[in-house]
């Protein structure tokens, strides 16, 4: 019997890496339903300046892919799927209820609690292996995740919550 081949720590970067990439594409195409979905300006703006800020996090990716001299190329990733096929059923059935902002809010902090927890885990494996340019792209992506994530908080405390706690008029 042939021995199983050895894995190792470039092994679990470049197949992470090729999940991440995989997400960002998906969010990519997400966030302009999200945007064109929210009642409120504020939301709907916050998501179009994410779909910019995604855009520069692909091409950081592409830049990792050349560090480690790989094509860069996407894995199938089901978790990031189930998110945003949950931000979907969001919009589908809260449409037209004043709900609908605050869980719109709530999907798209579980995209970026996904994203942080990749981008944590990549900084610091870049970090491990020797590679200080590609940890530093991957912590830029990172950050924007976090200033995100505490933007929605933001928009959340400020309206979303308090709207959807009422009945509408
Ligand atoms: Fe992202
Ligand atoms: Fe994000």
């Amino acid at each position: 019997m042939a021995a199983k081949a050895e894995k190792t720590l470039d092994n679990l970067f470049h197949d992470t890496l090729k999940d991440i990439y995989y997400a960002e594409k998906k969010i990519l195409k997400a966030l302009p339903k999200m945007a064109k979905g929210a009642q409120s300006e504020k939301l709907a703006a916050a998501f179009e300046k994410h779909r910019e800020e995604t855009e520069g996090q692909i091409e950081r990716l592409e830049q990792v892919f050349e560090i480690i001299g790989k094509r860069a190329q996407g894995k199938t990733c089901p978790a990031i799927d189930g998110i945003i096929e949950e931000g979907e059923e969001i919009l589908e059935e809260y449409k037209d209820t004043v709900a609908l902002d605050a869980g719109l809010v709530a999907a798209a902090q579980a995209v970026e609690h996904y994203e942080i927890t990749r981008y944590g885990t990549l900084k610091r494996w870049a970090q491990v292996l020797g590679m200080k340019d590609a940890a530093k792209l991957l912590d830029q992506n990172l950050q924007e995740e976090s200033k995100t994530d505490e933007d929605l908080t933001k928009l959340a405390d400020a309206q979303a919550n308090d709207k959807a706690l009422k009945q509408a008029a």
